[in-house]
């Protein structure tokens, strides 16, 4: 069986899996491996993100012709708008702009003959995002990895923005497992958005200190305490969700992950198992 969706052909992909933007952890690396293996390798801009950075990483991809996209933070890129324009200029397949309620750029972007997507944490900002111009939605469980509104619980949202809107919807929020993959594609999505189980693979740009704890790890919890600290200008209502006790971000799937992959070997066990429990349903 091959594991597919018609929105895996609109963009340019073999599998429906797509890595997180994840600042500090998805680079160039990551996302080439990710696409070569045949998802939608992205590279994430965070808190923290420059246009040096930026260009840094998109320096890193391995094929400057190949299948890739951006993800930003909207308040990240209002103080920095040259970020927007880095991105824009770099051509990504699908560039994602996240946690904020303001829209001008999905104009640039679609100019620029640029797919968008946006994070949205519960059924009403899917419907914006999509009278917006989102060309796919991402469904982003509270069970999710790193910042988020934790409105919901990802299968529940899933099922309410899938309901609400006609473009495509990615899931995330805790599939570091073929199972939790079978599951949102059985449920309509037509793919997964990960960002734990790649965060600790072996391409990513985690640290060694905090991938040994992510391979260790089982709690997590909601804080803004790091990002108060370090001066970051969250909204009060989106924390991060970390590894109980540690700054390191981590969804509530991380206990599922015990041993180090390379991104190639991740995304074969998230497809090849969840193509076989979905085969069990069509008998193929
Ligand atoms: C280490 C890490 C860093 C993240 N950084 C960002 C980011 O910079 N921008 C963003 O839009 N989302 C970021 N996220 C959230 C992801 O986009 C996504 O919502 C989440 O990882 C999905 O849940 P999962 O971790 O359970 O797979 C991050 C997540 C993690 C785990």
């Amino acid at each position: 069986m091959r594991l597919s969706t018609p929105w895996c052909a609109e963009i340019g992909i073999r599998v429906p899996v797509v890595n997180a933007p994840m600042g500090g952890a998805a680079g160039g690396r990551l996302a080439t491996a990710v696409s070569r293996a045949g998802g939608l390798g992205m590279i994430g801009m965070g808190s923290a993100a420059t246009p040096a950075a930026l260009r840094g990483e998109l320096a890193e991809l391995g094929d400057r012709d190949g299948v890739f996209g951006i993800g930003l933070v909207h308040w990240v890129m209002a103080e920095r708008p040259e970020l927007l324009d880095v991105a824009l200029a770099a051509r990504p397949r699908l560039l994602s702009v996240s946690f904020g309620d303001e829209w001008s750029w999905v104009a640039r972007a679609h100019e620029a003959g640029v797919r968008v997507t946006t994070q949205v944490p519960d059924v009403e900002s899917a419907r914006r995002a999509a009278d917006a111009g989102a060309d796919v939605v991402v469904a982003r469980g509270a069970e999710g990895g790193g910042h988020g509104r934790p409105a919901m619980g990802t299968l529940a949202l899933l099922a309410g923005v899938l309901d609400a809107v006609e473009v495509p919807v990615l899931a995330a929020g805790g599939v570091t497992s073929a199972r939790a993959l079978a599951a949102v594609l059985a449920a309509g999505a037509s793919g997964a958005w990960v960002g734990t189980a790649f965060a600790a693979c072996t391409e990513s740009l985690t640290a060694g200190d905090a991938r040994a704890e992510l391979l260790a790890g089982t709690q997590t919890e909601l804080t803004s305490e790091h990002d108060i600290a370090a001066g970051y200008r969250w909204p009060a209502d989106i924390p991060e969700r970390v590894l109980r006790g540690s700054p390191v971000n981590a969804g509530e799937g991380v206990g599922l992950l015990r041993r180090q992959s390379g991104a190639a070997d991740v995304v074969a066990q998230l497809c090849e198992g969840a193509a076989e429990l979905l085969g069990r349903w069509t008998g193929s």
